[in-house]
């Protein structure tokens, strides 16, 4: 199961880096707009600090532009991965990018027939907004296990990038459903790693060792 942070921040991006663990990065318009930076620098600082995929988000609504932004992305670092929403545009984009060799996420996915198309499409990743799904009333990891299901009979090759994860049961879950990727904000991230019973089991090692008899 790989793990990627879902932000552009690079304070957060450092500092789950600095655990090994992390695989990659994914961006939106949204995360990106908080920065205060143009895109292009912003990326390029994040592939400097990531050996793995980053997502960078298109924002044209027709499949031209899509595709030019896309072929500009891709050509800013080998890490690029480009993003197109699930739309019928995004589609078309993602087939001829894919076409070029050129890596693509389709994002926005919210339904088991989107995810098909993404596949069909030739899309690297796909990815399903669980927590948004949740918060309409749906269930985003019903979701995931349907898409992996599916994924698994036809052997598509598209990965399953868990995204709009809210907490770290999301991330068990889609670990039991065999998605591949989960992506995650730094505060999820971190919980992931958290017990009280460790930080307590550490205080009372540490506490216990004092009275060690040590040689003078
Ligand atoms: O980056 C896409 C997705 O992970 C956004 O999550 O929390 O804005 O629904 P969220």
């Amino acid at each position: 199961m790989k793990f990627f942070l879902d932000t552009a921040n690079i304070e957060e991006i450092r500092d789950a880096a600095s655990t090994g663990i992390l695989d990659g990065i994914t961006t939106n318009p949204t995360l990106i707009s908080k920065e205060g930076n143009t895109f292009e620098d912003q990326l390029l600082k994040i592939c400097s600090m990531v050996n793995g995929p980053v997502s960078a988000e298109t924002v044209s609504r027709d499949a031209a532009g899509m595709v030019d932004e896309g072929r500009h992305l891709a050509k800013l670092h080998p890490n690029i991965v480009v993003k197109c929403p699930m739309t019928k545009e995004g589609l078309r984009a993602t087939k001829i990018l894919t076409e070029e060799r050129i890596r693509v996420n389709v994002t926005l996915v919210f339904s088991a027939p989107q995810a098909i198309m993404a596949a069909k499409a030739g899309a690297y990743f796909v990815s399903p907004f669980v927590g948004r799904l949740d918060d309409i009333g749906e269930s985003g990891m019903d979701l995931i296990e349907t898409i992996v299901t599916i994924f698994n009979n036809y052997e598509f090759k598209t990965e399953v990038l868990v995204a709009s994860i809210r907490n770290p049961i999301h991330v068990v879950q889609a670990g039991l459903m065999g998605a591949d990727i989960c992506t995650m904000p730094a505060k999820v991230f971190d919980q992931l790693l958290k017990h009280p019973l460790t930080d307590k089991g550490v205080e009372q090692f540490l506490k216990d060792w004092e009275k060690v008899p040590v040689i003078k």
